[in-house]
């Protein structure tokens, strides 16, 4: 598809029908199963500045955490006893550990759970990735956030677009499989830039498209710029499961977030995983990279249960196996 075609599309008067056939297409390549991933953000430590982060380096108002080891694995435990077949490591961009000490975690939780596990640690060197990838990872997650060089310059001053991407080609290259993706609706963004994000997506041959609303967050330097629409949030998966059909999509929190109907919707238009919070209560609101994400306080079996419920609720049902690439399985 081109970017004339994906414009009219992201841009259709009245989207029903653009949902209804990324709901189709979704049905005709992924199927009913929605894969249920638990999400552990086992530290808010981080170096970079992004404008956008309510964790970033300078924001002095959060209380910053780092899980041990051992913590980070008792959690991981805890999540196959709920029912898990697969986790999300999540952190802040920094050194907080060493890269033997998340090598013997992911070789641990490898060999005594069997979990799959997509990590989400930001941009390494090409060697450390490698070594993660030995130690039993299995996906890796690094948005590009924007395929504008300009508005990346702006609002990730610490960060170089051609690291970033450096980074995506060499996940590729030590075998990840490797999921990107960006926010809707930043301040600077135009709809042509989304569709040229969707281009770079297609490009990219990505396995997983993570991507979700710019939530302001008031601690931040961009706390009085608009939040995005759940509009144009579902346009823009809508199009991406159309576009790039077997990949996985998830109904990420920031859409419940903007609209407590939000993850259904997305579930809905396109969307076909999503990513519970299985984090201690403890920590959880201290990573809160925009306000007002939900389930601050639930346990993790009442994120579980509430989620199931939720895929039921509109005639899904949960998967029962890893959730691996589709495009690898083929
Ligand atoms: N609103 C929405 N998403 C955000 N992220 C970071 N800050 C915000 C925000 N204010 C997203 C980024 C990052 C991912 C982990 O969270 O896209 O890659």
């Amino acid at each position: 598809m081109n970017k004339d075609e994906i414009l009219q599309m992201l841009t259709v008067k009245d989207a029903t029908a653009l949902y209804a056939e990324a709901d189709r297409v979704r049905r005709e390549y992924v199927g009913d199963a929605v894969h249920l991933r638990g999400l552990i953000e086992f530290s808010n430590a981080c170096g970079r500045d992004c404008l956008y982060c309510g964790i970033r380096r300078s924001n002095r108002s959060v209380q910053r955490y780092r899980m041990s080891v051992d913590e980070i694995f008792a959690c991981a435990k805890e999540a196959k006893i709920l029912g898990f077949k697969s986790l999300v490591l999540q952190s802040g961009e920094s050194a907080q550990y060493t890269l033997d000490e998340m090598c013997s975690l992911l070789r641990r939780i490898k060999q005594e759970q069997g979990l799959a596990i997509t990590l989400s640690i930001g941009e390494k060197t090409r060697a450390e990735y490698e070594a993660l990838k030995q130690a039993g990872a299995d996906r890796y997650l690094l948005r590009f956030e924007t395929s504008s060089e300009k508005l990346f310059c702006e609002l990730k001053p610490d960060s170089l677009q051609q690291k970033r991407m450096q980074c995506l080609a060499w996940l590729r290259e030590v075998g990840f499989q490797v999921g990107s993706g960006i926010m809707v609706g930043l301040p600077g963004q135009t709809i042509s830039m989304i569709a040229d994000d969707i281009l770079l997506m297609q490009e990219l041959d990505l396995d997983m498209v993570g991507f979700g609303p710019f939530i302001a967050d008031p601690t931040t330097p961009l706390g009085d710029a608009g939040s995005a629409s759940l509009d144009l949030t579902l346009r823009t998966l809508a199009v991406i499961r159309i576009v790039m059909k077997n990949v996985h999509i998830p109904a990420t929190t920031a859409m419940g977030t903007i609209d407590p109907e939000g993850r259904q919707k997305a579930l809905k238009a396109g969307a076909n995983v999503l990513m519970p919070n299985v984090t201690p209560t403890q920590y959880r609101e201290m990573y809160q990279l925009y306000p007002g994400k939900p389930g601050l306080k639930q346990a993790p079996s009442d994120t579980f249960d509430t989620l199931v419920r939720l895929v039921q609720s509109i005639g899904r049902t949960v998967a029962d196996d890893a959730g691996h690439s589709l495009k690898i399985l083929k």
